[in-house]
């Protein structure tokens, strides 16, 4: 079966399923979107694109950006990362706190929020501006200049950050945290903000499929990081619910409260799918489900 088919075949199976889910309403401007929405899209090793539904609608990046920030983060530097950040699922809510403490400061992972945090503290103090860092390399992978910042959604999550900010003085007192907290918090409100379509999403996590290399053909990640960030992706990428998502889909993924999620098949291509209805566990449920579809439909899966 050809892709496009089997994009299409996707969008009539998870046809009953839209609309299924909440939107995330404790950013208020992610919960006027209309969840009747879903896209989905490929991109191949050889950059084309082959998208269905919404594909080409902008939605607002939230945690898919976390596995940008920790790319471009392990391109930059050694391992010294992995001194103030953990490699193990957390089992918890992507914005518990529970653990902090007995960890002493430690975030179990990079894609939870304590971890991300500590991922955008150190890349400010790698590059300064690491939203304009980001932004820069998501434009170039996607070849969208247009790709910016939502303003609204920074603005809102900002407003309703309490549980962030508790999150970061907590990690500051620990010794882990390099910036000042103001400083942190904004630049990952504003990564998370960052509005892509699926287009631009799958386009842009391409690299993690080719083994690190960039679509210009330079390389960001050595195979060997591309391997981790995969394996934390797989382990990580969906909180507390990494388990039932390799279960079901079989490759890495990354979600975000957005109602997105990119998944990558390493050697072979990325998927970016959204629909903004969220299971409890903030994953996209018609993403999720669409995502099952595809690696039974093509056999693409690791395992
Ligand atoms: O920090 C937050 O809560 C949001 N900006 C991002 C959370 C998120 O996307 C979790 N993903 N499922």
């Amino acid at each position: 079966m050809e892709l496009d088919e089997v994009l299409g075949r996707i969008v009539d199976e998870v046809a009953p399923l839209r609309g299924a889910g909440e939107v995330a309403d404790y950013i208020p401007a992610l919960a006027r979107i209309d969840p009747g929405q879903f896209g989905i899209a490929v991109a191949d090793l050889g950059g084309r694109v082959v998208g269905a539904g919404d594909w080409q609608v902008p939605f607002s990046a939230q945690s898919i950006s976390k596995v940008f920030t920790l790319a471009l983060v392990l391109a930059g530097s050694d391992e010294s990362l992995w001194r103030r950040v953990g490699r193990e699922p957390s089992g918890n809510a992507f914005n518990s706190l529970v653990q902090l403490e007995h960890e002493r400061g430690i975030p179990r992972n990079p894609f939870i929020n304590a971890g991300a945090l500590a991922v955008t503290d150190e890349l400010i103090s790698q590059v300064g501006d690491a939203t304009g860092e980001l932004l820069d390399f998501l434009r170039a992978e996607s070849g969208n200049p247009d790709l910016r910042v939502d303003e609204e959604v920074a603005a809102s999550e900002a407003t309703h950050a309490h549980r962030n900010l508790a999150v970061t003085h907590f990690m500051a007192s620990y010794g882990n945290m390099h910036n000042p907290v103001a400083t942190v918090l904004d630049q990952y409100v504003r990564q998370c903000s960052i509005e892509v379509s699926c287009r631009d999403l799958a386009l842009a996590g391409l690299f993690l499929a080719a083994h690190g290399v960039r679509r210009d053909g330079s390389e960001l990640l050595t195979s060997r990081q591309a391997k981790r960030v995969n394996a934390i992706m797989l382990t990580c990428g969906t909180y507390d619910a990494a388990g039932d998502f390799a279960y079901r889909v079989g490759i890495p993924g990354k979600s975000g409260v957005g109602g997105g999620v990119l998944a990558i098949v390493p050697g072979r291509c990325s998927i970016a799918v959204w629909s903004p209805g969220l299971d409890a566990r903030g994953n996209s449920v018609t993403g999720v489900a669409a995502l099952d579809h595809f690696t039974n439909m093509t056999g693409w899966s690791i395992f």
